[in-house]
C-alpha cells in the first residue's frame, strides 16, 4: 500500500469522516457575523479550538481542513494541527485561493492557485498538513456549466492534485456543482456526471495516483428554488447511479460536502447512500456546515459555554459517522 493511499484511507474508513473547517477569513466572517458575532483573529480561533478539543473528534473525525490562518495558530500552547494530531485525525489544509471570474465566459468561475504552489505546499507539509483540499465551483442553467468552465477548472484540479501528490500529500478534489437554481434533479444528475467524469479524464491525463486521491463530490439534488420533491431513496439511488458511472475504481473513497442542505438533511441522505451502496466505494462526510451550523449558533449566544456547544458538536459528528456507516436512525438523532 502506498503512504498516499494509507493517509486517504485513514482519514475516511472505520465511519469517520472530515470536519471542514476551512473557511476563508470571507466566509468565515459571514459565518460569524449571521449570529451577531465578530469575526476576529480570536473569535474565530475560539470557536474552531472548541471544535478541535471536542471528545467525539476520536470516533468520529479523521480529517480536519484548516484555512491559512489556522494551521499556524496555536492553543493552550499547542499547535492547531498538534491538537487535531493528538486526537488521531490528520491536518489537511484548503489550498486554493478561491473562485474568480473566468475570462472569456458569461460569469462562471475559474478557480485560483497554482502560483506558487509547489512553494506553498512544502510549508504546509512542514507545518503538519498531510491532505489539502482545492475547490472547483459550477453552476447550472440552460447553457451552463459551459464545457470552457468544465474543461479549465479540471485542468486545474488535475494541476493541483499533480503538484500536492509530489508533495506527499492527499489531495482532495472538490468539483462542487451548486444547488442554487430551479434546475431538475436529472440536470443535476446529467452535469454533476460530466464535471467529474472530465476532471479524471485530466487526473488520468496528467498522471495522479488515484489511490491516493478523495473525491469530494455535491449529492444529486433538485435545485434549491425547484418545487419538486424527491425522496432520500431517489436522491441516494442517483447520487450512487452518478459516481458508479464517473469514478474510477482505483480511487478509495468519496467524501461528500454539504452545500447547503440542513443537518439533518445532510445525515439522512449520507445514511441511505450508505445503506444502498454496493459498490466498494467508501462514503462519507466532508461537511462544512452540516457539521458546526448548530453548535456556532449556540456557542453565539454562549460563547463562555465550552462544554454546551462541544456537546452539539459530538452529537452532530456522531449522527454523521452513523450515517457513514449506514446506521443512523431518526431515533437516535432525536435521542
Ligand atoms: P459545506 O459542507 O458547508 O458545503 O462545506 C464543505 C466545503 O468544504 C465546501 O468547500
Amino acid at each position: 500500500m502506498s503512504e498516499l493511499n494509507r493517509i486517504a484511507l485513514k482519514i475516511i474508513s472505520s465511519g469517520k469522516g472530515i470536519l471542514a473547517a476551512d473557511e476563508s477569513n470571507g466566509t468565515m466572517t459571514k459565518r460569524l457575523e449571521s449570529v451577531n458575532v465578530k469575526s476576529s483573529e480570536e473569535n474565530r480561533l475560539k470557536f474552531r479550538s472548541i471544535l478541535f478539543t471536542s471528545k467525539n473528534m476520536m470516533d468520529c473525525i479523521g480529517g480536519v481542513i484548516l484555512y491559512d490562518e489556522t494551521i499556524r495558530q496555536t492553543f493552550e500552547g499547542k499547535t492547531i494541527p498538534e491538537i487535531i494530531t493528538q486526537t488521531g485525525a490528520i491536518p489537511g489544509i484548503k489550498v486554493d485561493t478561491g473562485a474568480k471570474k473566468l475570462a472569456k465566459s458569461e460569469n462562471e468561475k475559474i478557480t485560483e492557485g497554482l502560483d506558487g504552489l509547489r512553494e506553498r505546499l512544502k510549508n504546509y507539509y512542514n507545518l503538519g498538513a498531510r491532505f489539502t483540499k482545492w475547490r472547483a465551483v459550477y453552476t447550472i442553467s440552460d447553457q451552463f456549466p459551459s464545457k470552457l468552465a468544465v474543461e479549465t477548472n479540471a485542468h486545474a484540479l488535475a494541476r493541483y492534485s499533480a503538484l500536492v501528490q509530489e508533495a506527499g500529500m492527499v489531495p482532495i478534489v472538490e468539483p462542487e456543482v451548486l444547488m442554487d437554481g430551479k434546475h431538475s434533479i436529472e440536470d443535476c444528475f446529467n452535469k454533476t456526471s460530466e464535471v467529474i467524469k472530465k476532471c479524471f479524464d485530466a487526473l488520468i491525463f496528467q498522471k495522479i495516483d488515484l489511490k491516493g486521491v478523495i473525491l469530494k463530490p455535491n449529492m444529486i439534488l433538485p435545485g434549491s428554488n425547484s418545487n419538486k420533491k424527491y425522496s432520500t431513496e431517489e436522491i441516494a439511488n442517483l447520487t450512487l447511479k452518478c459516481l458508479m458511472n464517473s469514478v474510477p475504481s482505483e480511487v478509495p473513497g468519496i467524501a461528500f460536502l454539504s452545500g447547503g442542505q440542513t443537518e439533518t438533511e445532510a445525515t439522512k441522505n449520507l445514511d441511505t447512500i450508505n445503506k444502498l451502496n454496493k459498490s466498494k466505494f467508501i462514503m462519507t462526510y466532508s461537511y462544512g456546515r452540516a457539521l458546526q451550523q448548530s453548535a456556532l449558533k449556540y456557542w453565539s449566544k454562549n460563547t463562555n459555554d465550552v462544554s454546551g456547544t462541544q456537546k452539539i458538536f459530538n452529537h452532530r459528528a456522531k449522527m454523521c459517522s452513523m450515517a457513514a456507516l449506514g446506521k443512523w436512525t431518526e431515533q437516535i438523532e432525536k435521542a
